[in-house]
């Protein structure tokens, strides 16, 4: 058997982990507002995770402190809410979400305007949300994993932006992180072939100026080595007979009139 593939009852328990978790990203929308810290947009996902009956993945994962990872402008990934950090007019927010529903895991993210956005804001935001979409189109059974990578790059090169090498997508189940990783970008050594019943996460991280990224002395804070601006969007999928399933979809989600 192989240990990439998951069996039907593993996939109905991701199915149930995904819709609360894409539930969260809808639910927190109306709260990311100027003034309002990043803990308290924590602590809000995390009483919903609870009355949910499911676990916030991230909370104690190899000891992060918070429930789930809330980035800001320069900050790539892995930002730690903090009672001290509150958003203003034009900041741009990443939420990731883990969420554990009967032992299985699903994991998504998504990024917030604060008010207004600058014109690069929304740009950079738009193409990372684009180049997910279209790594979503081509995959199905049968190709490599590097097409994955090498149509965000593609894409997302093409657009003046750069793909972070530093951290990639990654199988998902019965724990939080397992095989295969996905990379973002090409690679000769990603040359696995996909096949239905695998589930993992695509979640490019893309950066207004260079790739290069830095972590901060707290151990978890990743930024933008220039401080440029980054932007992140992630879905859980389930490879089908003919392509795959976004099992993080939400509802108000448009994903062809991108
Ligand atoms: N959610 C992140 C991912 O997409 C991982 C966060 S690990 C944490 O893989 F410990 F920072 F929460
Ligand atoms: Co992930
Ligand atoms: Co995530």
């Amino acid at each position: 058997m192989n240990v990439l593939l998951k069996n039907k009852s593993e996939i109905k328990k991701i199915k149930i982990a995904s819709k609360i978790a894409s539930e969260v990203l809808e639910m927190i929308k109306s709260y990311v507002i100027p003034n309002i810290t990043t803990l308290e947009l924590n602590d809000i996902c995390h009483d919903f995770i609870i009355k949910k009956k499911a676990i916030p993945g991230c909370l104690g994962y190899q000891g992060f402190p918070k429930s789930v990872c809330i980035s800001v402008n320069d900050i790539v990934c892995h930002g730690i809410p903090n009672k001290n950090k509150k958003l203003k007019n034009g900041d741009i927010v990443n939420i990731d979400v883990t969420v554990v529903k009967n032992k299985y895991y699903s994991d998504t993210s998504k990024m917030f305007f604060v008010g207004k956005p600058s014109i690069l804001s929304k740009r950079l935001c738009y193409v990372a949300k684009k180049s997910l979409y279209l790594a979503i189109k081509v995959i199905k059974p049968e190709i490599k994993l590097y097409k994955i990578g090498e149509t965000i790059q593609k894409y997302v090169e093409k657009k003046g932006f750069s793909v972070v090498r530093d951290y990639c997508g990654h199988g998902i189940g019965r724990y939080f992180h397992e095989e295969p990783q996905i990379l973002h970008y090409k690679s000769n050594k990603n040359n696995l072939i996909i096949k239905k019943n695998m589930v993992f996460t695509i979640e490019p991280m893309i950066n207004a100026g260079s790739k290069s990224v830095k972590c901060m002395k707290d151990g978890w804070t990743v930024k933008t080595k220039d401080r440029s601006l980054s932007a992140q969007y992630e879905h859980t999928v389930l490879i089908t007979k003919n392509g795959c399933e976004i099992l993080t979809k939400r509802e108000k989600e448009n994903i062809k009139n991108n």
